[in-house]
């Protein structure tokens, strides 16, 4: 990849003399969905997928974009004087939105950039292509301007950007694994106080399989935030009758008790989701420190209902595809994973398994969707780097 993006470089600007090749990762979520923007625990991993990027400095103020993932755009021109969004800067809003939010907190670039991306996360999958370019984005800039920043940092920094410049009121999760994502270990990350631990993630005889339903349902953006906002009305009701800061802080039991203050059906369903999904998450790493892979699943499974039932962000594909890894044996757990309404599912199988596995959840999917599915056995990478 490194050397298709310095040719690419050398093609677009003549030569590439002092171009550096930065990566950072996509990531999947194990289990604790939709939980990081209502103060509970994530449990992610970085993947050895993610965004590519070879980058110069340039003397004038000027900054060009160019990706190998949309060629029809061609190089896309920018300036650092003109750091706001804009339907035209299309992909190129997550890079200047990181930028915008470097010079918010005042670190300025001197001079402008020549920036050549590639990456190889499938689009609109759930895999967090998004934030892989915004966290490789700023490292990039921290390498290159001598930025004083931590990694933690870079996932603020991504966060702010794309809540702030391009309109999605994303929790810290896609961030935090992209920058702070560690070989073989999953995350386990409160985002109450952004405490996290390493989790080494052997899984003895088996592996994780994302799969990805290839649809991308539309309004993906608004349904998230909707979401969002459902949750913060139900925590102010909550908060009228218990002292809480975050819905992570409740237990099942609490939530039983308090839930009458909340004044409507759903918003009681998307609180409940996100109390109950933070406490798996907490009991699925104890039962993975348990080697308890039986009871992870279990839990796994339990999230995607959740997810399907109470919090409404599943859709018809992405529960076929659950349902049929579920009749397979060796699946341990089958979820969807990310933000929902499309893109992937994560599973866990075991290694004998996962050629039936795929053959069977493909040829389901196929005849009760009529649509391919894609399988990738992944394996967990290390956070972000100049290679
Ligand atoms: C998206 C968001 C994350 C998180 C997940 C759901 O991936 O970017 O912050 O909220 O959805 O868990």
């Amino acid at each position: 990849m490194k050397a298709e993006v310095l040719k690419k470089f050398e093609e677009l600007h003549g030569d590439a003399q002092g171009v550096n090749v930065y990566f950072a990762p996509g990531r999947v979520n194990l289990i604790g969905e939709h939980t990081d923007y209502n103060g509970g625990h994530v449990f992610p991993c970085a993947l050895t997928i993610g965004t590519y990027v070879a980058a110069r400095k340039r003397t004038d103020r000027k900054l060009t974009f160019y990706s190998m993932n949309f060629e029809r755009l061609g190089i896309v021109e920018g300036s650092l004087d003109d750091l706001t969004p804009s339907k035209e800067a299309d992909w190129t809003n997550y890079p200047k939105g990181v930028m915008w939010a470097f010079a918010g907190r005042d670190m300025k670039m001197d001079c402008g950039l020549d920036i050549v991306l590639y990456g190889n996360i499938p689009n609109g999958s759930g895999l967090s292509s998004s934030a892989s370019l915004e966290v490789v984005t700023g490292y990039l800039l921290k390498d290159l301007y001598g930025f004083d920043v931590t990694n933690v940092d870079l996932a603020k920094i991504g966060q702010y950007s794309e809540n702030n410049f391009n309109g999605m009121n994303c929790g810290i999760m896609d961030q935090f694994a992209s920058a702070m994502g560690k070989k073989d270990n999953a995350i386990f990350l409160d985002t109450a106080d952004l405490s996290y631990e390493y989790a080494p993630l052997v899984l003895q005889g088996a592996k994780i399989v994302v799969t990805n339903s290839n649809v991308k349902h539309s309004l993906v953006n608004s349904a998230y935030n909707e979401r969002r906002s459902e949750c913060e009305k139900a925590l102010e009701e909550l908060q009228t009758v218990v002292d809480i800061k975050g819905l992570g802080d409740l237990t099942e039991e609490q939530f039983e008790t308090h839930k009458g203050a909340i004044q409507s059906e759903v918003r009681v369903r998307r609180a409940k989701h996100a109390v109950y999904e933070n406490q798996r998450t907490i009991r699925a790493v104890d039962a993975l420190k348990k080697n308890n892979l039986e009871l992870f699943g279990e839990l796994m499974n339990a999230s995607h209902v959740s997810l399907r039932d109470d919090y409404e962000v599943s859709c018809e594909e992405i529960d076929v595809l659950v349902e049929e890894a579920w009749k397979v044996d060796g699946v341990i757990g089958s979820r969807i994973t990310g933000g929902g309404f499309g893109g992937c599912t994560v599973s866990i199988v075991r290694d004998e398994a996962i050629a039936a596995f795929q053959a069977k959840v493909g040829a389901a999917y196929e005849e009760r969707v009529g649509k391919k599915a894609d399988f990738y056995v992944v394996e967990i990478g290390d956070g972000p780097s100049r290679l």
